[in-house]
């Protein structure tokens, strides 16, 4: 039995009914001892915004997880959702429609509702005094915005700081951008990367909750001889990949792709690191796959790069050549780590001034909530 079929397994057989059935807690969100011990009156207090999508219920997964401290948590989604029940940790607390008054009081707010919600309730809430940790692309390339990924640059948030009663926006980067930097990283620490191929493999999980559910009923469909229904991407997901479906760009590249260029320069606060990406969407249900090529100022041969990548936090080598085993999606999928493998010197630079390495990664977990939280965790 794979991971897969484990968990969409638990997923029909319990949780809250009024939830999607694909977004239903995984088994990691069951209260325990430690996790109630979270609920603290000296502790910040909470907002979720977005919580009813893939997003924010891996908010509330890895909140539970981590056994992050808060004294009142709100459940905040659009008025659709309004009135939806979500038992965390054991208390069962009521979705709220996201109002601009939905800030008074709330420490630290966890954005996931997407850019244009960000653009109109970020501002409302940091004037509210909540510092914003915000999933979307709004603010991310903001120069007065931090963008933090924490194993790599804590300091450009580091100015930010909780109870000072000064509200503050911090961005989370692309879920692209954080699995690639998590592996480059530690590389570019030792060698300085001066140009970065990036090839991507990304799930449906990437495209929301209702992009999930339509591969998963677009592999019935066909399966069973239907034609399969397209709402949320315009051709057939299932058994097919193509190009990431977000807007293409005057220069040919599409959004998506940008976006591992510009954020990349900016989280290595290095304007002259070349980067290029083609983004492809797979049908993979959930996790990211990156095939990543790097040109180096210094030689690095691979076995140093091997021995960095076992010793970088939150990264975990697969490179077992022997068994043909290196990272996958389902492996990594509700995992932590980004997962490393393939790694090689590139035979076609001379000098080992080239290195190519496959990383994976759970883009809902560390591509979204988790590095959110993390940020959040900084902060206490
Ligand atoms: N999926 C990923 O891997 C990933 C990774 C990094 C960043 N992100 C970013 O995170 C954001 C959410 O992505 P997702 O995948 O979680 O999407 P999703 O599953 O479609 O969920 C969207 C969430 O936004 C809420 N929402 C929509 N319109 C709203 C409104 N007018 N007022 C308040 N809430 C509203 C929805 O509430 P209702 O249920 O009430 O509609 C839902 O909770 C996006 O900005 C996305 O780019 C996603």
């Amino acid at each position: 039995m794979n991971a897969i079929t484990t968990h969409h397994q638990f997923l029909r057989s319990g949780g809250d009914a009024t939830l999607p059935r694909l977004l239903k807690p995984s088994p990691l969100c069951r209260p325990s001892f430690a996790v109630r011990m979270s609920l603290r009156e000296d502790a910040p207090s909470l907002a979720v915004v977005g919580v009813t999508g893939a997003v924010g219920q891996e908010f509330l997964s890895v909140l539970s997880d981590r056994s992050f401290p808060y004294r009142s948590i709100k459940m905040l989604a659009s008025k659709r959702s309004a009135g939806k029940r979500i038992t965390f940790e054991g208390n069962e607390y009521v979705v709220e429609e996201l109002m601009p008054e939905s800030f008074n009081g709330v420490d630290i707010a966890l954005f996931s509702a997407g850019g244009s919600i960000s653009k109109q309730f970020g501002p409302i809430a940091v004037d509210s005094g909540s510092i914003v940790v915000d999933n979307s692309s709004a603010f991310r390339m903001d120069e007065k915005v931090p963008l933090v990924i924490p194993e790599v640059n804590p300091e450009a948030m580091a100015h930010i700081k909780l109870g000072s009663g000064k509200g503050a926006l911090i961005a989370n980067p692309n879920c692209s951008t954080i699995i690639c930097l998590m592996a480059a990283t530690p590389l570019h620490r030792r060698a300085k990367v001066l140009r970065m191929v990036v090839s991507t493999y990304q799930a449906a999980s990437g495209a929301g909750a209702a992009a999930m559910e339509e591969l998963e009923q677009q592999t019935r469909e066909v399966l069973e001889g239907k034609q399969p229904t397209c709402n949320i991407f315009k051709q057939q997901y299932a058994f097919n990949l193509f190009s990431h479906n977000a807007p293409v760009l005057s220069n040919g590249y599409n959004e998506e792709e940008m976006k591992l260029v510009k954020e990349t320069r900016k989280i290595w606060n290095d304007m002259n690191v070349k980067v290029t990406a083609t983004c492809i969407r797979v049908p993979v249900m959930r996790a990211h796959a990156e095939s990543v090529n790097l040109q180096f100022e210094m030689p690095i041969d691979e076995d140093t790069a091997r021995d960095i990548l076992k010793n970088a936090p939150g990264v975990v080598v697969i490179d077992d050549r022997a068994a043909n085993h290196f990272p996958t999606p389902l492996e990594v999928s509700n995992k932590d780590d980004v997962a490393v493998g393939r790694i090689r010197s590139d035979v076609s630079q001379d000098g080992n001034y080239g290195l190519d390495i496959f990383v994976c990664g759970d883009q809902i977990r560390k591509g979204a909530a988790l590095n959110a939280v993390q940020i959040a965790e900084m902060l206490l």
